[in-house]
């Protein structure tokens, strides 16, 4: 019998500019990652989101392949600029047609959409205009986007989550300048990061006096970092990664605070988050419905004797996140037992049920969606097949992880593999692949189902009893 609920949702996840292309298209805006993307070195050998997946006009074949694959939910986001070419103003109509027949789409097929509204990228105009997430004016300007979307495609849409991974692009856009902007300013980054809980608690605010009927929530990606000795050094450290990691990025929008250690120490070392009248009153009285939870690894974390003070440099682990300009107090280092990726990232399945444990610890039983989780490899294709036997391994067991949870007690509602498609990775470009549906590059983008497409259905029509 299976461990998962009847209604439980069984969905796959992209991101607008991973996988929609059209970048120029139809009055759409660029965004900071069209601009970045075309600058000299910042990703692997120059490759952008300009075509993707091109999903922008192929997404009635998409769907098709995701009804056959069996998919009951759909995690995709919104890319602001194509609707809101300037981020605020005038409002691009070609672009809310394409996502509301996305919308129709999909529900055509029975296939329930969930939206993230923000998955990196910003409008290149308020990056301009105001600095973007390090501007106060931000919190405004999403605030108006999320209420378009909300009015456009709430009347259909019931799964909303504000935000994508804060950690990943403040940390690695404001500490460790490999994404946009490209800064590595502490003292800007957190502030920024203030400027996103803001922007989420408008946007529930939002959400629920326009009484959209659903639920909204906040995804992070949660690697559940564990110390690599139990001497007093390392579990010190390794205190320090959970509150930066965690604690610091759910505290916000599950209890509607920051926490105390963690605020002391931002403020004691850069004087920030700076707090305007209100603002803990809003934080306070939007907390968010249920909370979306990536994971790909576990990282292992040691004392730090290498540097004093902090060190902005990065592990060269995407999520690292630069340690939010706390690094110097300790690093990331691996496991000497470790199965690891390609990419050196660490398979280690037993880390989803422990980080859905470690949330239920400190918050209680808030609903949780699985909203990421996969493998990036380099899929071989033997005459013409793509035999990804290593991403159902993968899955598999991180789906019995998921399963384990529910047994204990977990209100785990879905879970949605990266990703449906093989898509853009943002530093790694299309090399680094994810998919349960191959993209023939050198062949009009055709599509072709992979080995784990197969498997995922039968996942599927299981009911997550056939592994
Ligand atoms: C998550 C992101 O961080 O990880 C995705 O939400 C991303 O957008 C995924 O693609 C995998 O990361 P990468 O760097 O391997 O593409």
């Amino acid at each position: 019998m299976s461990q998962f609920p009847k209604d439980f949702l069984w969905g796959a996840a992209t991101a607008a500019y991973q996988v929609e292309g059209a970048h120029d298209a139809d009055g759409k805006g660029l965004s900071v990652w069209d601009v970045f993307s075309h600058l000299p070195g910042t990703t692997h050998e120059g490759t952008n989101g300009d075509v993707a997946a091109d999903h922008y006009h192929r997404f009635k074949e998409d769907v098709a392949l995701m009804a056959e694959l069996g998919m009951t939910s759909y995690r995709f986001s919104i890319s602001w600029p194509r609707v809101l070419p300037n981020g605020t103003g005038e409002v691009n109509e070609a672009g809310i047609k394409f996502y509301s027949d996305l919308i129709d789409e999909l529900l055509r097929h029975n296939i329930r959409p969930m939206i993230t509204l923000y998955h990196w990228d910003l409008p290149q105009a308020l990056q301009d205009k105001f600095g973007g997430w390090a501007g106060r004016e931000i919190v405004d300007a999403f605030d108006e986007y999320a209420r378009l979307c909300y009015q456009r495609f709430g009347d259909r849409v019931d799964l909303w989550s504000t935000f994508n991974e804060t950690i990943v692009f403040i940390g690695m856009g404001y500490f460790t300048g490999q994404h946009p902007p490209k800064l590595k300013d502490p003292k800007l980054g957190i502030q920024a990061c203030h400027h996103v809980f803001l922007s989420n608690a408008r946007a529930v605010k939002s959400f629920r006096e326009m009484g959209i009927k659903g639920q909204i929530g906040f995804v992070n990606v949660l690697q559940p970092n564990d110390p690599i000795s139990q001497e007093p050094e390392d579990i010190r450290a390794w205190e320090i990664a959970e509150g930066i990691y965690t604690h610091w990025l759910y505290d916000p929008v599950l209890k509607g605070e920051y926490p105390r250690d963690m605020l002391e120490m931002a403020q004691a070392a850069f004087g920030v988050p700076e707090f305007h009248p209100g603002d803990a009153e809003l934080l306070k009285e939007n907390i968010v419905d249920f909370i979306g939870l990536n994971y790909y690894k576990r990282e292992m974390v040691a004392r730090n004797d290498d540097v004093q003070g902090f060190d902005l440099n990065t592990s060269g682990q995407k999520g690292s996140g630069g340690g939010m300009g706390f690094k110097g107090l300790f690093k990331i280092v691996k496991n000497p037992n470790g199965v690891y990726t390609d990419w050196d990232w660490e398979i280690y399945p037993e880390g989803l049920t422990d980080a859905i444990g470690r949330i239920r610890h400190r918050y209680g039983e808030v609903p949780i969606y699985i909203t990421e989780n996969g493998l990036g490899a380099k899929d071989p294709i033997v005459d013409g097949a793509v035999l990804d036997q290593p991403r159902i391994d993968y899955l598999s067991e991180h789906i019995r992880a998921v399963g384990r949870a529910i047994e204990q007690g977990a209100d785990v509602r879905g879970y949605y593999p990266w990703s449906f498609i093989d898509l853009l990775s943002w530093l790694n470009g299309y090399q680094k692949q994810y998919g349960f549906v191959y993209i023939d590059r050198e062949n009009n983008l055709a599509r072709k189902k992979k080995l784990s497409f197969e498997w995922y259905q039968k996942v599927i029509r299981s009911n997550g009893d056939e592994l």
